[in-house]
């Protein structure tokens, strides 16, 4: 019997909080918001507590977990040494939508981190996240709230789709900000290397550390990051990415809905705000906008429900327009790509 408490945003209600706490107290899992996807979450310092979410998410054990922290008090009892480069994240982009990667004290228990030695810890900006810690008063474990292969949640809708008689309790505020999960940001030493790009882009973690690596998976090579070599947000249907200049996107896109609907096909098409009216007179089974070419902001904000509509309404084939890779188009590009199954036209 999961509950679906819906919840300020801004202002959250305090017996809403308690509520979610208590559960939290007691070993339990409750979903909540994030700015960047919804959270499952489990008291972090209790290894069997945090066993239920790889349970509810039927996630390979083998994938560590993000504790979300509220104050850096909290991060100091998980964290065995911070790195000069760690420093400066924390001062410059926490509470906000970046993961640092560092050495773990035996505070934290081996199936969060899945028997790495280094956690991953993030402080969350969303005040529902920041407040529900500080009332549980532990450190809070929590991989996205969609069972694993979906795209994560960033509606309370879709953690109810994914998570309704797993967990005890829902908590609601609707949309989530970012749409994207955050970065994940190795410094535990040497020059300090992304290993999952999100919310924070390479450009604005440059400007403050200087060099930045990427730590790009190879092909049949271990990332350092776990949760990279899983095919993450993958529809059910076929996906297909086009990238090249506006126009040729547009009109390849165009041919490619007819060739779709000559198979037979019920062909869904992701697009920006620039290209929707061009592709609406190519009937097309499904037309989601994601947002402006110029915002990014927006695309990323929609991508995860895009996605999950165009499986929700059956659509076999899947066109998306690609958007620029800098800043957070980096990212978005990251998880299209991923959702494609590295299915892309060059056009
Ligand atoms: O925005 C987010 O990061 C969201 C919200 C809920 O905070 N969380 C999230 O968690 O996306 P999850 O579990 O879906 O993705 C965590 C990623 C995975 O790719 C995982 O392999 C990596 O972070 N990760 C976790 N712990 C790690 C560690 N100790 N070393 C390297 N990578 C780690
Ligand atoms: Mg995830």
């Amino acid at each position: 019997q999961t509950q679906r408490r819906y919840i300020d945003g801004l202002h959250p209600e305090a017996e809403l909080l308690k509520e979610g706490a208590e559960w939290l107290r007691k070993g339990e899992l409750v979903a909540f918001p994030t700015e960047t996807v919804y959270g499952l979450g489990a008291n972090a310092l209790e290894a069997s507590a945090c066993a239920k979410i790889f349970e509810a998410k039927g996630r390979p054990q083998d994938n560590p977990l993000i504790v979300h922290v509220c104050d850096r008090a909290m991060a100091n009892k998980l964290v065995e040494v911070w790195s000069p480069e760690a420093e400066l994240c924390v001062q410059h982009f926490w509470p906000g939508p970046l993961t640092l990667v560092l050495p773990k004290t035996a505070l934290v228990p081996d199936v969060v981190t899945a028997g790495l030695p280094n956690v991953a810890i993030r402080m969350p900006s969303h005040p529902v996240a920041l407040r529900l810690i500080e009332e549980t008063g532990l450190p809070i474990a929590a991989p996205s709230a969609n069972l694993s292969g979906k795209p994560s949640p960033t509606r309370g809708s879709h953690v109810w789709r994914d998570m309704k008689g797993k967990i005890p309790l829902i908590l609601d505020a609707g949309a989530c900000l970012v749409g994207l999960e955050s970065t994940v940001l190795d410094v535990s030493g040497g020059v300090p290397t992304i290993l999952r790009p999100g919310g924070i882009s390479k450009e604005q973690l440059e400007a403050v550390l200087g060099e930045v690596r990427v730590d790009v998976p190879v092909e049949n090579q271990a990332p350092k990051a776990p949760g990279m070599k899983y095919r993450h947000y993958a529809p059910q249907g076929e996906m297909i990415l086009m990238i090249g200049p506006h126009e040729r996107v547009v009109r390849r896109l165009g041919q490619e809905i007819h060739k779709g609907h000559a198979r037979l096909k019920k062909v869904g098409v992701l697009c920006t705000l620039e290209s929707a009216p061009l592709l609406h007179i190519q009937l097309p089974d499904l037309l989601f906008v994601l947002g402006s070419r110029d915002r990014p902001e927006e695309v990323a904000s929609n991508l995860f429900e895009g996605l999950r509509l165009c499986d929700e309404r059956g659509m076999d084939l899947i066109l998306a327009e690609g958007v620029e890779e800098e800043g957070l188009g980096t990212a978005i590009m990251n998880r299209l790509q991923k959702a494609a199954g590295q299915r892309i036209l060059y056009i």
